[in-house]
């Protein structure tokens, strides 16, 4: 069994994962501290993660009902995310797989978000496109096995939860926005107004500047649409964009499958939008969509383990070794 532990960004997370990809446990402990800051604070994610992550490892293997000698591979992310939050996660990690001495698989965090959709009991073989869009991260990758992906696109600005988080903070809405934006557009007319999808992008890269802008300036007009039709229409924006990236992703790879990612694929515009797509998509469940220790476990199983010699002077990565 894998034992895979994840703090990249808010969530303290630690899963256990057979090889084959059944789910055994799948710890997610959000801390819900950064809530009253209106986002994540990078030193208050790390102090927590600190002292959560040996309970969410204890109660992961609790959960799972095994114990050490049924583990044989400890996993982590090793980057993107924040640092310092990170460290605490790959030390945890070293530390154990030391103690143990057992392999440790240093593991990319999106490329965890790509293996979420190998995971048992509806695995999704690839070749496919996937769309990772997050508080954190949105991109379009070419998936064409287990082990890998090529980034055909990414934002050069905001991600778009962050579009959906900081447009709801401009409505008065509570942190996490998305779900909160998303409620309030179900009673508004997404053609109420005309926000930018910024088609003007080369590629597939996304951009949500223009967006938020947008809707910061709709809000200081007199005469305009209520905070329902603006926030119907800011989300129909963010969907467009997003749908029209990913279909065009389609088209370029000439690949005929979809797989989506990320805290972002719970909103339901955006799932009907991609539906219409029309190629055979996968979404996995919520829990698996953001982030968790259970996907990094199931990228593990394709990247080659290091043993201590090797993994002692592993370093974390903020910003992607893939350039993102
Ligand atoms: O993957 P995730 O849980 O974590 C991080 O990126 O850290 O994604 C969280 C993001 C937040 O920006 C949140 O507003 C967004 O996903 N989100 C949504 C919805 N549910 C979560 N955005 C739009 N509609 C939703 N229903
Ligand atoms: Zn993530």
């Amino acid at each position: 069994m894998i034992l895979a532990i994840e703090t990249s960004c808010d969530d303290t997370c630690a899963a256990v994962v057979d090889r084959d990809g059944a789910i055994r446990a799948n710890v997610i402990s959000s801390q819900g501290v950064h809530d009253r800051y209106g986002g994540v604070v990078p030193e208050v994610a790390a102090r927590h993660h600190l002292e959560l992550v040996d309970v969410a490892v204890e109660d992961a293997l609790r959960r799972a009902q095994a114990g050490w000698d049924d583990v044989d591979l400890i996993a982590v992310t090793q980057g993107p995310g924040l640092v310092g939050a990170l460290l605490i996660g790959l030390s945890e990690a070293k530390a154990l797989a030391a103690a143990r001495d057992l392999p440790l698989a240093p593991v990319d965090h999106l490329q965890g978000h790509v293996a979420a959709n190998f995971l048992a009991p509806d695995p999704f073989e690839p070749p496919f496109v996937c769309l990772i869009a997050s508080g954190g991260h949105t991109l379009l990758a070419r998936v064409e096995d287990r082990h890998g992906f090529t980034v055909l696109g990414s934002t050069l600005d905001d991600a778009a939860g962050e579009a959906f988080d900081k447009g709801a903070r401009m409505l008065g809405l509570g942190y996490p926005g998305g779900p909160a934006l998303q409620r309030l557009a179900e009673g508004g007319d997404p053609q109420a107004h005309r926000f930018p999808t910024a088609d003007n992008v080369a590629g597939l890269d996304f951009s949500f500047a223009g967006v938020k802008t947008a809707l910061r300036y709709a809000l200081r007009e007199d005469d305009r649409p209520s905070d329902a039709d603006l926030a119907a229409a800011y989300q129909h924006a963010i969907v467009e964009q997003l749908a029209r990236r990913t279909e065009r992703a389609l088209e370029e790879t000439g690949l005929e499958r979809l797989a989506v990612g990320g805290g972002v694929a719970a909103n339901a515009a955006l799932r009907e939008r991609l539906a219409r797509i029309g190629v055979p998509m996968h979404i996995p469940p919520r829990e698996l969509c953001t982030d968790n220790a259970a996907m990094i476990a199931s990228a593990a199983r394709y990247v080659t383990p290091l043993g201590p010699g090797e993994y002692l002077g592993l370093d974390a990565y903020a910003s992607g070794e893939r350039g993102l």
